[in-house]
């Protein structure tokens, strides 16, 4: 599991290995649009600003993902302890 930081908020929400960030952000009073859930639409695409995204969505590009400053909420994860995001 890992950390989400709500940047606008200071809000920490913990993600279990069993949700998404997109749940546990919502949980936490975040409001994300969505629409797929599946990684393939790009409604939920976040800004990151910190932290290094597992990458699993089907639409960003391999440059799109090594810049690491945006991710798909439904679908990917965090390969590090906090990620903060801009919501
Ligand atoms: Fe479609 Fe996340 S809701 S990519």
């Amino acid at each position: 599991s890992f950390e989400v930081e709500l940047a606008r908020t200071g809000v920490i929400v913990p993600v279990g290995a069993d949700e998404t960030i997109l749940s546990a952000v919502r949980a936490a009073g975040a409001d994300v649009p969505s629409s797929c859930e599946m990684g393939f639409c790009g409604t939920c695409e976040t800004k990151v600003l910190s932290g290094t995204v597992d990458h699993r969505d089907d639409l960003l590009t391999p440059a799109e993902r090594a810049t690491g400053n945006t991710m798909m909420v439904c679908v990917s994860r965090a390969s590090c302890a906090r990620l903060i995001l801009d919501l």
